[in-house]
């Protein structure tokens, strides 16, 4: 495996390679990542995998500072799930002068749910990818459906820019007792851990009620996201939203849409000690 930071070099290293798999990363990989080199291995093509931490995507008050950076662990599994090209920029690498231009989603789906949690959240995203996508030029590039709404936007953003690169979801990988892995998971004290896995707990019950309840109206939808998030505040969480959308737009859905039977997912955030964790559930 090649280890490349500059981008003059990466493009030196990919000239001629027509087909290539991107999987893009902030690095301190645990097993939900190495699922995703598995499912780019899939595509066939060479993995590009890639570790920045991209200070874009971080308010004020967020962890950039503190957030684990392993590179030389990380290198390590990627070798091992036969990654072609790592590719990890320095700051200055990437953005060796501000970045002034930037890539803003839409309010309807920008702003809603994490975006209306962390403003500007998104921008960094969409930034960032573009930018790597730029650098890269990949074939396909795999995303985690845990961040489910970041999936959405660049699969929207990739659709709008005509973007040669098909957005491939990858599932959510999650421990034994259904916690979604995450780089995060790592703040969470002991016994915070094991009551972690209660927030997909409360996510299956509520997908189990609006499944099992006959005609869905968003009034008992208001009373299920309602009743989770109380119980999630019992616990001693501090949630943010617990939220059914469409799975199209991520915006609610309307009596209409009950009654056409439009896909739902139901997304949640929610504080456990000083630890935010996000996970999300089909219907
Ligand atoms: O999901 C992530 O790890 C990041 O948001 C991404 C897509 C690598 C962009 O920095």
């Amino acid at each position: 495996m090649k280890i490349i930071s500059s981008v003059d070099e990466l493009r030196d290293q990919l000239r001629g390679q027509l087909r290539t798999v991107f999987v893009p990363t902030m690095g301190n990989l645990h097993d939900g990542h190495l699922s995703l080199m598995r499912l780019a291995r899939q595509h066939g093509d060479p993995i590009v995998a890639s570790i920045f931490v991209n200070r874009l995507q971080f308010g004020p008050n967020e962890d950039f500072d503190t957030y684990p950076r392993t590179l030389e662990a990380d290198a390590a599994k990627l070798e091992k799930e036969g990654v072609y090209v790592l590719f990890a920029p320095t700051e200055k690498d990437l953005y060796p002068e501000p970045q002034e231009f930037r890539v803003r989603p839409p309010d309807d789906i920008g702003n809603t749910l994490e975006g209306h949690f962390r403003p500007g959240f998104f921008t960094g995203v969409t930034t960032v990818v573009m930018k790597l996508f730029s650098c890269v030029q990949p074939r396909a590039a795999v995303f985690g459906k845990k961040d489910y709404q970041q999936l959405m936007i660049i699969r929207n953003m990739a659709r709008q820019f005509a973007i040669p690169t098909d957005i491939v979801a990858a599932e959510t990988w999650r421990a034994d007792d259904g916690l979604a892995l995450s780089s995060r998971n790592m703040y969470l004290s002991p016994l915070e851990r094991q009551e972690a896995p209660v927030l997909y707990q409360q996510l299956n019950l509520l997908a189990a009620t609006l499944r099992q309840g006959g005609t869905l109206t968003p009034a008992a939808i208001e009373q299920a996201e309602s009743k989770a998030m109380s119980t999630l505040r019992e616990r001693g969480w501090l949630p943010d939203y617990v939220s059914v959308r469409k799975q199209s737009d991520l915006q609610a859905a309307s009596a209409a849409d009950l009654a056409a039977k439009a896909p739902l997912v139901v997304l949640a955030a929610a504080k456990l000690g000083n630890t935010r964790l996000i996970d999300n559930l089909e219907i």
